[in-house]
């Protein structure tokens, strides 16, 4: 077998790595409630609302026990944020109320202890944990007094069940609020803290940053901050708990807001990663919801807050704050963005305001912009011209794509400036939890490594998911009550994590050959036009599709698509190179139509969206393997009854799509193709390790000397190696694939990067 050489020059100092690989966690797939947030009782103040979800009651998770009467009633509750509280009437012993925690079942473990805690008033009250028949696991019995006070006990069961409950009882009545329960085994021992094994989970990833506390869930809402159903406000999140608002999570569920903004800090500190805080940019782009800007003020004031609880000295008003909760020293916090994922001129005329506010205040903080949620297209190109123009120090970017997107993009920065704003991949995937995908964003990370002086910092997403609550699949790392499970997209983050090094080196290979692309331009383009509704009725008329190979035209009948997601065939094969011109009206709906061309199957075809979601696209997309990438991106809103005159345009690697006489947008087809193997080499100065990360992709093992420049090489090194033949499914978590890291120490020689691996090398 041919030998490669890879050749590390360890004495030419190096771009600084810095926070490059961190990490996002956002409270959707309940990754908060339910989920890293260790409160075990759902619905704890009966603060439930419909608002949250549909099915949602005061109730929601509460069983009725033995004979006796709930009413969820208001008005002399704990705290005025939180105005319900729960009457029990008795009519029997042993009546009131169980809780089932989040997935109808409470995960109880012999021998571990528990701490219950409730504001009550009443008589006497009687709690327990017990199994599913009731079983009366262990139990205390609390005298009440007529007036709301604090009480608490600590419970252990005699046994482990799966399908536990916290049970209260009451002899004649009680009043119950804020109802908690929470493991004694917690993270770091933190009251009010977090469930030990995710909280490790994310501690073992030893991340440079986190950035939080959203995404969608800080821009999706209200203006009002006292509204169920706000845009996501910080200072509703800190303080005493009972006096947090339950929250409409705009992820269709209810947050407590117990994981806020200081428990956040305090979990940074624990993992040593530095805090990215997320503020809403006083703006809603789901709902065009925008606060005047000439209200701006309360919004920078309240960034500006942000800044001075985290860093603030103690005399001051929220240095003070912070202290009072517990924690005098700052957070040192250094980053600061405004905005999640925006789109639309309401963020760009707001975003400058923050921007002049923050640098004033506190100039060394590094303002992070924002270019939405697409890979390129007009909106993309306007957030980044925003956040140049207003000095802002990093963008966040955002794509889920393909794995073969990544493949064709492997080299999307080596054009980007090494001046600021420099780049923050806020948000990425190759959109499952498999070997091959984890291999891909392994691969793609070598290359975020290797463009350090423009990218500088980068984050998978999303980070967590309760097996019982998917809002959005893949996520890094997924659990029940009981289990973990770290899919192999997690080990990869890992492996590059622990590994990231502080400098970069450079590396070259030599002596591997590219292979042959993944598909050919020509498989990519080849198949049938079809047009689709989504979800709306169209005509569409005076369709005319040219073959530029030929230069041929043929005209086709009018035709009509259905609300009914079935989409109609204008030829099974179409031409490689086109025009297709045509007219469109919407008659029904309103989210538009899907034009199909090179459509192979439902899964494997290209695109174009007019209208789309909340009818705010248009955009060029490709289908692969079922996945949907968005190659470019422009707003579009489709009026209804309104004919559009439209131009597709299909020539060589480049797609245009025209309305009504004018270039609207464009991409080109990138070539996929799999390098022979992918590198990366840094040093970490504190062990002076030099390491090398490498990707092979290829379905052969690589062979190479691996030679380092400008020092002496040890005998010794320290390898990792993930093999995507390790990989395979978690049977508690279908779809989830999970992997195998062996780690060994290996002679100086000739190395086997295997076939289908991630290795990592400490030289
Ligand atoms: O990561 C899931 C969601 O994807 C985020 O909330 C949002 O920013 C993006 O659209």
């Amino acid at each position: 077998m041919k030998k490669a050489e890879i050749r590390i020059k360890a004495d030419v100092p190096g771009e600084p790595l810095g926070d490059l690989f961190g990490i996002f966690f956002e409270d959707l797939n309940h990754a908060a409630d339910g989920g890293l947030y260790a409160e075990m009782v759902q619905n704890r103040s009966f603060e439930f609302d419909p608002i949250d979800h549909p099915s949602y009651h005061s109730l929601t998770g509460w069983k009725q026990v033995g004979d006796a009467s709930l009413d969820v009633r208001t008005g002399d509750s704990v705290s005025i944020k939180n105005p319900h509280y729960l009457h029990i009437e008795a009519h029997a012993e042993k009546s009131g109320v169980r809780n089932m925690g989040f997935e109808d079942g409470m995960f109880l473990e012999e021998g571990k202890k528990y701490d219950f805690s409730c504001y009550a008033r009443g008589k006497a009250l009687r709690v327990a944990l017990t199994d599913e028949n009731g079983e009366i696991l262990d139990g205390a019995d609390v005298q009440l007094t007529a007036e709301w006070n604090f009480y608490s006990c600590v419970l252990s069961p005699k046994k482990t069940v799966h399908v536990g409950s916290l049970e209260l009882t009451a002899e004649t009545y009680a009043d119950l609020d804020l109802v908690s329960l929470f493991p004694e085994d917690i993270y770091r021992g933190r009251k009010n803290g977090l469930r030990k094994d995710l909280a490790e989970a994310l501690e073992d990833l030893h991340p440079r940053f986190m950035r939080f506390p959203g995404g969608c869930l800080v821009h999706d809402g209200k203006l009002e901050a006292d509204a169920r159903d706000s845009l996501y406000r910080w200072k509703n999140t800190i303080g005493d708990v009972k006096d947090r608002p339950a929250r409409r999570n705009n992820w269709r569920y209810n947050q407590t807001l117990g994981l806020g903004y200081y428990e956040y800090f305090l979990l940074c500190e624990d993992i040593q990663a530095k805090p990215v805080p997320i503020l809403p940019a006083a703006y809603d782009p789901h709902h065009q919801r925008m606060a005047p800007l000439d209200q701006l003020d309360e919004w920078i004031q309240e960034t500006l807050d942000l800044i001075e609880f985290a860093n603030g000295d103690t005399s001051t008003k929220w240095g003070g704050i912070r202290a009072s909760l517990g924690h005098p020293a700052p957070f040192h916090l250094e980053y600061l963005g405004v905005g999640n994922e925006e789109v639309g001129e309401g963020f760009r005329e707001r975003f400058p305001y923050f921007v002049r506010a923050i640098k004033e205040k506190a100039p060394y903080i590094k303002i992070i912009g924002s270019s939405g949620p697409f890979c390129g297209g007009r909106e993309y190109e306007l957030g980044w011209e925003c956040a140049r123009e207003n000095g802002a120090d990093i963008v966040d970017e955002h794509f889920y794509m393909p794995p073969k997107w990544f493949l064709a993009n492997m080299h999307r920065y080596d054009s980007f400036s090494e001046k600021a704003p420099h780049v923050f991949l806020g948000e990425y995937a190759t959109m499952a939890n498999g070997g091959e995908n984890a291999l891909t964003e392994a691969a793609f990370m070598t290359q975020l490594q290797n463009n350090a002086a423009s990218v500088k910092m980068a984050c998978y997403a999303p980070l967590f998911c309760n097996k019982n609550y998917v809002n959005w699949k893949p996520d890094m790392i997924w659990f029940d009550n009981e289990r973990v499970c770290r899919s192999v997209n997690y080990e990869v983050q890992k492996l590059f994590m622990n590994h990231q090094g502080d400098e970069l080196l450079p590396v070259t290979m030599t002596g591997e050959k590219k292979k042959p692309l993944l598909r050919t331009l020509e498989e990519r383009k080849s198949g049938g036009i079809w047009f689709w509704g989504d979800e709306s009725r169209m005509a569409f008329s005076k369709i005319t599709l040219q073959n530029l190979d030929t230069m041929q035209s043929t005209e086709f009948p009018d035709l009509e698509v259905q609300t009914d997601g079935k989409a109609v065939c204008l030829t099974e094969n179409g031409p490689q190179n086109f025009t297709l011109t045509f007219c469109a009206k919407e008659l029904e709906g309103y989210k538009g139509f899907r034009l199909f061309f090179g459509a192979k199957d439902e899964k494997n075809r290209l695109g174009w969206v007019l209208g789309g979601w909340e009818n705010q696209d248009g955009a060029l997309v490709e289908d692969i393997d079922g996945k949907c990438g968005f190659l470019t991106q422009n707003r579009f809103q489709v009026e209804k009854n309104r004919e559009y005159h439209l131009t597709l345009k299909v020539i060589g690697n480049r797609i245009e799509g025209w309305i009504d006489g004018e270039l609207f947008q464009s991409t080109e087809l990138a070539p996929e193709e799999v390098e022979p193997l992918y590198v990366t080499a840094s040093l970490e100065k504190e062990s002076g390790d030099v390491i090398l990360k490498a990707v092979n992709l290829q379905e052969e093992p690589v062979l190479a000397d691996v030679l380092l420049d400008g020092r002496d090489q040890s005998n010794e090194m320290e390898i990792w190696t993930l093999l995507e033949s390790s990989c395979k499914e978690d049977p508690d978590f279908p779809g989830v694939e999970t992997a195998e890291v062996t780690h060994e120490k290996t002679e100086k020689g000739t190395l086997t990067f295997p076939a289908r691996s991630v290795t990592v090398l400490r030289l």
